[in-house]
């Protein structure tokens, strides 16, 4: 009997280049407190969230995607071309099928695969850690990751829990071969016992009731029991960011830099303290400008440090996306 003959990739993957995209409309705090009753002050000390971006209608998924992709792609040298798969992360495409991923890859002038993944907010770390997999396996030599969203879509802005957090925006890498090892083994899990903690508020196939004065439809939404996936990042969280260390065989002291998904500054700050990080390590905190736009918080963040200059080309980034399902995934690279 004949036997299968097997593939053998790159003996090691890196993030080759980043790009982000942050929508043209800021939305202000004092906007968001005319639909709900809050206050500047609470959103600033329970959030951190100042602003948020959120697309205009022409900023679509697709179009904010090839723009990321486009910056990503021209930081890697990678042509389009070259890409063998496109993974897409995102709760926003608005078709269940196809897949935003077909659509991005045939505008970038690839014919590689194409595929979305739904990830919620850990969907970025999810696509990274396939994307190296991929390229270590011999499936693909290029592979485009996008983390892209528009949350003002599925926010019903009367929310008092979630109209204050949620944004738009997306961001991208471009992995590939690598001669030194550029991507840590990923930290990755589910709790689906906790399915019902960041859920729509009804499914795609039931129709919306008008409202009772004959307003059209709404909805369905993202609703969110705060307090529940507050503590679950908090304290969960922190241990997988340790262990994604651990795996990687580095410490807080040897990063260059920690980009934890932009959830929440006062989550940030307790990551922060579990992990022991010391003072000179300089931590993601783009959710005071952009909010929470889930897939894309990471990339976006990471774009911004390297372009600011508050962490090093070359230097060792802990990354740790977490979100609905719940779902979590954490890795250590090298920054691009
Ligand atoms: O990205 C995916 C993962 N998502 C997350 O990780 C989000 C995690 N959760 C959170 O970030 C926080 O739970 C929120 C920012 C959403 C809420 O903050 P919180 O500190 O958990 O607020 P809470 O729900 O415990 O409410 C505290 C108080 C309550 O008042 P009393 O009962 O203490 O008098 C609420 O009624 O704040 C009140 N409150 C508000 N006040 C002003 C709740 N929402 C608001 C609001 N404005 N928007």
């Amino acid at each position: 009997m004949a036997t299968i003959r097997e593939k053998q990739g790159a003996a090691h993957t890196r993030i080759m280049g980043v790009g982000g995209y942050a929508p043209s409309r800021v939305v202000t705090n004092d906007e968001v407190i005319t639909w709900i009753d809050s206050s500047d002050e609470w959103i600033r000390t329970r959030s951190g969230i100042q602003t948020r971006r959120w697309a205009t209608p022409e900023e679509t998924v697709l179009e904010m995607s090839v723009q990321a992709a486009g910056k990503a792609l021209a930081a890697a040298g990678v042509h389009g071309d070259q890409l063998g798969a496109v993974i897409v992360s995102t709760v926003s495409h608005m078709h269940q099928t196809p897949a935003l991923a077909c659509l991005v890859a045939d505008r970038l002038g690839t014919n590689g695969a194409a595929y979305d993944i739904s990830a919620g907010c850990a969907g970025f770390c999810y696509g990274v850690a396939q994307a190296s997999d991929m390229v270590k396996a011999g499936s693909a030599e290029y592979v485009l990751v996008v983390g892209v969203e528009r949350l003002s879509d599925l926010t019903d802005i009367h929310d008092r829990g979630t109209a204050f957090i949620f944004g738009d925006g997306a961001g991208a890498v471009v992995i590939g071969p690598s001669d030194t090892p550029g991507i840590g083994p990923v930290v990755w899990g589910s709790e689906g016992d906790k399915y019902g903690t960041i859920t729509q508020t009804f499914p795609w196939n039931e129709v919306p009731e008008p409202g009772p004065d004959g307003e059209p439809a709404r909805g369905p939404f993202l609703q969110m029991e705060g307090q529940a996936v507050f503590r679950w990042a908090s304290y969960q969280m922190a241990e997988v960011s340790l262990k994604a260390l651990a795996e990687a065989g580095v410490t807080a002291g040897d990063l260059d830099a920690f980009i934890p998904h932009q959830a929440n500054m006062r989550i940030t700050d307790r990551l922060v303290k579990v992990l022991g990080l010391p003072e000179h390590v300089p931590v993601a905190r783009t959710i005071a400008e952009f909010g929470n736009n889930s897939a894309a918080t990471i990339p976006l963040a990471m774009e911004r440090m390297l372009q600011d200059g508050s962490a090093p080309h070359g230097g060792l980034a802990l990354l740790i996306g977490f979100g609905a399902g719940l779902v979590y995934a954490a890795q250590v690279v090298t920054l691009p």
